[in-house]
């Protein structure tokens, strides 16, 4: 058998347990990403769900604890393959009279629907994660605030400019800034869907395209995020991708039904009293965050 990469050498049993905690953890994030998600269902034209992406797209722990999740994804991908290759090299003809129990048959799909899980994420991130990098045009959206903010900041840095200056040339040069600045702000009124946020009191001005966004940042300097409530509203009308989610989310089901119950098992928790308990749990968790997250295309296909 060819030789595994060093740091992929340890025990098996220290492969499984790192595979279990770390299954252990993307649950916990399953959770915390289900939670921040239903708040797309609530009737508020996405205001709580706006208000929660900009926190997990701005907070600098949020931002590393992304970095340790693509880590943990990766790990347990690589680690669940080793696991998997070694096991049907030691096993090549299938297992012999265990092979048709029930644990058998949910291990054997694990590897499966564990591998449509990763082809799953592969296209829910360019649908969704790509736009935040700038690998896909998505929409966006800029906080009024920050608009107010950039042109305080813009107006000051004009003005500091203009006190600094010690020659007319430089003086008629600042004027001519202030003239193309004061010409470009024209924009945020004539725009419709600019002066209505600025005007309307709205914390947002929602659904820019890119065209839009460099418009505006030609102008004023300031930061924009993905409009992700805008974005999941629009790629929830195409019946082929709800259906594609819902085909994918089932898969998920399957996986996390088993994952459960394993990863718990792998980590010595195995009693006749307590087993049948996580068995129950798992199966109450994998059809409550799978079904959880199924509801979302659907009502968004349906309602939206
Ligand atoms: C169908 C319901 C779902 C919706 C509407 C949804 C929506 C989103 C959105 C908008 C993002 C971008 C957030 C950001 O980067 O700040 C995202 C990222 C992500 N999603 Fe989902 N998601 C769904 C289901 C899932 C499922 C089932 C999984 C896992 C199996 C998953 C895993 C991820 C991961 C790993 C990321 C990138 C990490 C992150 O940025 O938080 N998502 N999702």
């Amino acid at each position: 058998m060819p030789k595994l990469p060093k740091f992929l050498q340890f025990a098996s049993i220290t492969k499984k347990i790192t595979l279990a905690l770390i299954g252990l953890f993307l649950m916990l994030f399953l959770l915390t990403h289900l939670g921040i998600n239903l708040c797309l269902l609530r009737n508020d034209g996405g205001e709580w769900f706006r208000a929660a992406a900009h926190f997990m797209g701005t907070n600098y722990i949020v931002k590393v604890f992304e970095v340790v999740l693509f880590g943990a994804i990766a790990l347990h991908i690589l680690l669940a393959l080793t696991i998997q290759i070694h096991n049907w090299r030691a096993r090549p003809v299938g297992y012999a009279s265990g092979s048709k129990s029930k644990t058998a048959f949910g291990s054997k799909l694990m590897i499966w629907s564990g591998l449509l899980v990763a082809l799953f994420l592969c296209i829910h991130l360019v649908n969704f994660w790509f736009a935040k990098v700038g690998w896909n045009e998505g929409r966006y959206l800029i906080k009024v605030s920050a608009i107010e903010k950039a042109y305080k900041v813009k107006q000051q840095a004009l003005s500091d400019a203009f006190i600094k200056t010690e020659t007319d040339e430089e003086r008629m040069q600042i004027e001519a800034d202030f003239v193309a600045f004061q010409d470009g702000l024209e924009f945020f009124q004539t725009n419709e869907k600019l002066s209505d946020a600025l005007h309307g009191g709205f914390d947002y001005i929602t659904d820019l395209s890119k065209a839009e966004i460099r418009e505006i940042t030609a102008v004023l300097p300031v930061k924009y995020e993905p409009d992700f409530y805008v974005m999941v509203r629009d790629l929830f009308q195409n019946k082929w991708i709800v259906l594609m989610y819902l085909f994918f989310l089932t898969a998920l089901c399957f996986h996390l039904m088993h994952a459960f119950q394993s990863a718990f098992q792998t980590l010595g928790m195995a009693h006749s009293k307590y087993t049948p308990i996580i068995k129950v749990v798992g199966v109450i968790f994998a059809l409550g965050v799978s079904v959880g997250f199924a509801i979302i295309p659907i009502f968004f296909y349906f309602c939206k």
